[in-house]
């Protein structure tokens, strides 16, 4: 890996105070001091964000959310603005995760501007794209990617993916165990760096692009080392904080 490795639990709807400040007590000597060559950041429900920043405000790690409105400020019940994410704290959002666009309905437009918010507002995004398995099937995986990906370029530029990160998220291998290979990745990963260095060469060679899906300290080695696979977005062996801590040494030892 030639960019610096990122590595980002995404602790989707799971934790409670009691559970989030074991997992930090278990995770804080580590992240105080070890992850020097490594970006981390954590990723929980809205509600426990503060409980994050002021749990990691001692650490070098970062603290996300998972989504951010579309909408900048008004009559929007129930929704969280960009700019309400960076009032807290908040470094970065993870916005377009395939549950969100395909359990809550959203769309490269609107994905494209939440990516546009967050960044004008100073939160990193991290933008995930990723196929279903019938896409794949269907020989259509690049087709899909590059074109979930071109619907936030066209709308807000490459400076939020350099700010932030792009993440290739295959859809069926989120929560199911089976991990694309690192060589199939790797080919995912490269045409979308491809497509970004359509837009810019030199700032597209500078955005780290993350894998996600069934990632554990196991598999992390051999996708870490492949050239256009800068870190991970890290579901269900995130919760555990040995776990994920253990994922964030492959990142470092590379
Ligand atoms: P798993 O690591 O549980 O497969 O989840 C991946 C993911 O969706 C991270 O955003």
């Amino acid at each position: 890996m030639s960019r610096r490795a990122f590595v980002v639990a995404n602790w989707k709807m799971n934790g409670s105070y009691r559970a989030n400040a074991e997992w930090l007590e278990a995770a804080l000597p580590s992240l105080r001091g070890a992850h020097t060559a490594c970006d981390v950041a954590v990723c929980a429900p809205s509600v426990y964000l503060p409980q994050l920043v002021q749990g990691l405000s001692q650490s070098a790690a970062m603290v996300g959310a998972q989504n951010c409105s579309e909408f900048a400020v008004g009559a929007y019940t129930g929704e969280i603005s960009a700019a309400m994410l960076a009032d807290i704290g908040c470094d970065l959002v993870i916005l377009g995760h395939s549950e969100r666009r395909t359990l809550f309905g959203e769309t490269d437009v609107s994905v494209a501007k939440k990516v546009a918010l967050a960044f004008e507002n100073g939160v990193m995004p991290i933008l995930c794209v990723g196929e279903t398995l019938e896409e794949r099937e269907a020989g259509k995986t690049l087709e899909v990617v590059t074109s979930q990906l071109k619907a936030v370029l066209d709308h807000c530029g490459i400076m939020p993916l350099v700010a932030g990160a792009l993440a290739y998220e295959p859809v069926w291998a989120i929560g199911t165990g089976k991990s694309a290979s690192p060589e199939d990745a790797q080919a995912v990963h490269a045409a979308l760096r491809d497509a970004l260095a359509r837009v810019d060469a030199e700032a597209a060679a500078r955005v780290r692009i993350l894998y996600g899906g069934s990632v554990k300290a196991g598999n992390a080695p051999a996708l870490f080392a492949q050239n256009d696979i800068d870190g991970a977005l890290v579901g269900g062996a995130s919760l555990k904080a040995q776990d994920f801590l253990a994922i964030c040494r492959c990142a470092e030892a590379l």
